[in-house]
């Protein structure tokens, strides 16, 4: 995790390296730092805490002019968060100052043979040792910095996207990415480095992004040079236009990123299907899953992975794909498949979930999925993300850049397309009757007006949220294609309020939760108009006779859960395949106002991170 940022150029660098690490905060927020280079001296400033804070302290510690620099947000890994272990860090000559994303493996043995030859640290980091790595390197090979990173890069073990300057040469940045994303931004006689393209997005469309185990040397006055780290090839590197633009990154009059995303669902549910879903022709068309057709409708199995909410999007896939495609499907959280030796089949496909494209294990289940033999197929959100460059063909998700912590709208979107691959699959197979194909089609492309529906009951779900925010836990139940909605509405609770909660699947509550409830329980059940209403019910009248609080969401117009629930979220009604679009809205929702009444940090909860780099 971590977020980097550099520049380069003819502009004051300060502002900008500010700006573009609280656009990165997103990647972790627990210290942050920055080095600056004046033409004579490096200034530095480094803190535990926010960007915030970190603005504060070089108020009172330094001088930001210059027009070369790296700042870093950091999410620790190696070392407690505090000044000492914040990033940069510079070399024992003070000469090269580094920011790192990721993970030296091999650092304490490198630390070792550093230490022998003199060195000394300050810090607990596996960063510390690799800046002065590179110094070493340097100083006995004597060469210039950009051969010591890539000699150096060779001996570590590990993952990284780093930054580093040397104040001898200040017109020179180096950069390097291995797992870690990392982007350049190139503008007219300056350049950015950056975690993603946020920081730059206002001063520049035209951007590199770095493949694995590439480097660049940024030099003012000349083309960016990127070469492969192992054999110093040069690449001939794509520069892409971006799309992205201010406004979708920023909180447009909302209080938090969340709740901005949360509302921006019915917006971004529709751009995941416009152009793929047509209705009254009754075609959907995805590219990526069209040329593939013949090896989904011919698959023996389709093993999904995934991560946190991704995985719970992935579970719903299971529901709709299993129903509609007739292929069994596995779930799997990506960090145990990769390390258990999985059965797996060229007749397997593996369906990557990851919104940001990033997420170490999901990385590393893909690699070694193919490796034997399946097809992988990617859904990502960010475009050029790792992920989706390593999968074998793929669907972008079109939920625009989401930066509150807590995923809401890459969910929804997520099982949108989730819902065309197995609309197409199964049409095609001929495992889906063509009239339940045609009424789902259009039922989808109402998916977003009832959404809005969903999101009119937010007033009430803030009363709901005031009663209900002192709770010490909650349980969340619900069944079938709703248990995942279930699981990810106590997720969310959990990540922002730092309350516990369960999701469970409604029937399983007997063999255990139900020992829980008493008078001072809320249990929040989906409790919509579908098969199990009537199974669901009889869940509810079982809390009750345990004095449980019941929160339920119910279709609208329902009255049977409507009489016996305490509190009622309603939603518009829709087929039940198509329900976690909407049963989910409320419980986003619910979690957001109790953090906010809880008075908690919504878009950057304790101890997390939105991208998780490492594993
Ligand atoms: C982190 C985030 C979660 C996210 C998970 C998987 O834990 O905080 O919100 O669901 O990673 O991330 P991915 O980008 O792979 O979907």
């Amino acid at each position: 995790m971590c977020g980097i940022v550099g520049y380069i150029g003819n502009k004051q660098a300060y502002p900008i390296i500010i700006n573009g690490l609280k656009r990165l905060e997103y990647r972790g927020y627990d210290s942050a730092g920055i080095a600056l280079f004046d033409g004579k001296k490096i200034q530095l400033s480094k803190t535990k805490g926010k960007v915030v804070d970190l603005e504060a302290r070089v108020a009172e510690e330094i001088e930001t002019k210059g027009s070369v620099g790296i700042g870093h947000t950091r999410w620790a890994t190696h070392g407690i968060p505090n000044d000492v272990n914040s990033h940069p860090h510079c070399s024992n000559s003070g000469d090269l100052v580094l920011i790192h994303n990721g993970i030296i493996e091999n650092y304490a043995s490198l630390k070792t043979e550093l230490i022998n030859r003199g060195y000394t640290f300050k810090s607990d980091t596996d960063t510390e040792v690799l800046v002065n790595l590179i110094e070493e390197i340097k100083k006995q090979e004597d060469v210039k910095l950009g051969k010591a990173v890539q000699i150096a890069l060779n001996q570590v073990v590990g993952a990284y996207a780093i930054a580093l300057f040397d104040i001898k040469k200040p017109n020179e940045l180096v950069v390097a990415k291995l797992g870690s994303p990392l982007a350049i931004g190139i503008g007219e006689d300056e350049f950015f480095v950056a975690s993603d393209a946020s920081p730059f997005i206002e001063f520049t469309k035209d951007a590199i992004y770095l493949e694995d185990e590439e480097m660049a040397i940024i030099r003012l006055g000349r083309e960016v040079r990127v070469r492969k780290i192992k054999n110093d090839k040069l690449v001939n590197a794509n520069i892409q236009k971006l799309k992205l633009n201010l406004e979708q990154i920023e909180k447009g009059g909302y209080d938090h990123f969340m709740l901005k995303e949360i509302y921006e669902q019915p917006t971004v549910i529709k751009d995941t299907y416009r152009g793929r879903l047509l209705a009254n022709k009754g075609i959907i068309k995805l590219g990526g899953l069209d040329d593939n057709i013949s090896r989904f409708t011919n698959a023996d199995r389709i093993i999904i992975i995934a991560c946190g909410t991704s995985w719970h999007a992935g579970l719903v896939a299971e529901y709709i794909f299993e129903e509609w495609t007739r292929i069994p499907v596995e779930v799997e959280y990506a960090s145990e498949f990769r390390y258990r030796n999985p059965i797996i089949t060229e007749k397997d496909i593996v369906i990557a979930i990851s919104q940001s494209g990033e997420t170490a294990d999901t990385l590393a289940a893909i690699k070694l999925a193919k490796q034997r033999g399946a097809f992988v197929y990617g859904i990502c959100n960010v475009v050029g993300s790792t992920i989706s460059r390593e999968t074998h063909s793929g669907s972008y998700t079109h939920a625009g850049p989401e930066i509150g912590v807590a995923s809401t709208k890459a969910f929804t979107t997520q099982i949108t397309v989730l819902t065309m691959m197995a609309l197409e699959i199964g049409r095609v197979k001929g495992a889906i009757a063509q009239s339940d194909y045609m009424l789902h089609l259009r039922e989808l492309e109402l998916i977003p007006g009832h959404v809005e529906a969903a999101l009119k009951s937010n007033e009430k779900i803030e009363e709901i949220a005031a009663v209900f925010k002192n709770a010490k836990n909650f349980l969340y139940l619900g069944r079938g294609v709703n248990f995942p909605v279930a699981l990810e509405g106590a997720l969310k609770l959990k990540e922002i309020s730092y309350i516990h909660a369960e999701g469970y699947p409604a029937a399983e509550m007997k063999h255990g939760p139900i020992a829980l409830i008493d008078d001072q329980m809320p249990v929040v059940v989906v409790a919509i108009n579908c098969n199990h209403y009537g199974k669901v019910v009889s869940n509810i009248e079982e809390i009750k006779a345990r004095s449980g609080k019941i929160i339920a969401v119910v279709t609208e117009g329902d009255t049977e859960v409507a009489a016996l629930a305490d509190y009622v979220m309603e939603v518009p009604d829709t087929p039940e395949t198509l329900t976690p679009l909407l049963t989910t809205i409320p419980l986003q929702l619910l979690s957001y106002h109790i953090a906010v009444m809880l008075d908690k940090n919504v878009d950057q909860p304790r101890n997390l991170a939105k991208s998780v780099t490492v594993e």
